[in-house]
């Protein structure tokens, strides 16, 4: 199935009603039963049967085990930063995003994370700077705004070989051209 068909066609039907586009769920909690017996939704905040089918859409277009969606980049980007904590060291492609860029020096160096910026189109370099301390490994490919590219796949496996997580900001890319959790998960 190309991605456009799989796509049409895992967009689930309400169960509730037969509505064939996915309804909007503008409710912030929902009844339960009991507390902690419900229809696996409680506040919006943490589920939405809406954002749910936005995620799973996304992990199966991209052949992940699981999807969290967020209202802009920059929060995803803030919530997957704060898996670490002071001491750690982020390895990070030179030409990040200007955003990412201010956060790294502005924000979290204050909080003890050291980010060592790094040209990543030479996989040797990679290999080179990691530290006994780097915990993430932070991408982009193609960059913004230079579009420069790094080898995803082998990136990924010097990751997974030193323990270190891969992030791979992929915001010029679309999950029908490039698909970078599938070379992530290469052992
Ligand atoms: C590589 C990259 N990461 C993150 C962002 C931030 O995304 P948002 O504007 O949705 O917070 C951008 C925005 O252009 C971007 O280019």
């Amino acid at each position: 199935m190309k991605p456009s068909t799989q796509l049409i066609h895992s967009i689930p039907v309400d169960e509730l009603t037969g509505a064939i586009s996915v309804p909007i769920y503008q409710t912030s909690t929902f009844v339960q039963e009991s507390p902690g017996i419900n229809k696996g939704f409680e506040f919006s905040r943490a589920n939405n049967p809406t954002r749910k089918v936005l995620e799973d859409l996304i992990t199966s277009l991209e052949e992940g085990y699981a999807g969290f969606g967020f209202a802009s980049g920059m929060a995803a980007i803030d919530a997957v930063l704060k898996l670490l904590k002071s001491g750690d060291e982020i390895m990070a492609v030179e030409d990040t995003y200007g955003g990412i860029f201010s956060i790294f020096n502005h924000m979290f160096e204050r909080f003890g994370i050291k980010v060592n910026f790094v040209d990543m189109s030479d996989t040797d370099k990679v290999l080179e700077k990691i530290t006994a301390k780097t915990r993430i490994i932070w991408l982009e490919s193609p960059t913004n705004p230079t579009l420069k590219i790094s080898d995803i796949k082998s990136i990924s496996k010097i990751a997974r070989q030193h323990n270190i997580l891969l992030v791979v900001d992929n915001t010029f890319s679309t999950p029908l051209l490039q698909k970078p959790i599938p070379w992530a998960q290469i052992s």
